[in-house]
């Protein structure tokens, strides 16, 4: 594949930032980590969202918040088709690390992640899309 050089404007801020992660991920360099970045990114950007997907939800979660789990248990019952299977961590006396395996249409499985991770008392969470393209 050809390479192509072009040159990026970057806050101080954020070039701080890009080389604590270059450091940390130990990319050799500013550039590997940024295709890196970038490609990431757009992995998730161009799944066409008619498209069947699998993937995984990752909540973190005080299971002593009120009505936490109630309401997450109604979302994923209302999704029940696209759920594969659940996985539920006691992680200490106050946090549960949930990870949901999902499968279905791209756009409905972001619509689930968005519900769960708007509930109030969810501190973290993400969701994966993998692809086989
Ligand atoms: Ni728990």
């Amino acid at each position: 594949m050809k390479v192509k050089r072009f040159g990026v404007s970057l806050d101080e801020q954020i070039l701080t930032e890009l080389d604590h992660f270059v450091d940390m991920r130990k990319f050799p360099n500013r550039s590997q980590a940024i295709r890196y970045l970038i490609s990431n990114y757009l992995i998730e950007e161009k799944i066409d969202e008619n498209k069947i997907v699998a993937g995984c939800i990752v909540l973190v979660y005080d299971h002593h918040k009120r009505d936490l789990q109630t309401k997450s248990t109604a979302i994923q019952h209302d999704f029940h088709e696209t759920i594969l299977s659940v996985m539920h961590v006691h992680i200490d006396h106050h946090n549960c690390l949930e990870t949901i395996a999902v499968m279905g249409k791209s756009d409905r499985l972001r619509e689930l992640a968005d519900k769960l991770i708007a509930i109030k008392g969810v501190k973290h969470g993400k969701l994966v899309i993998t692809t086989t393209d």
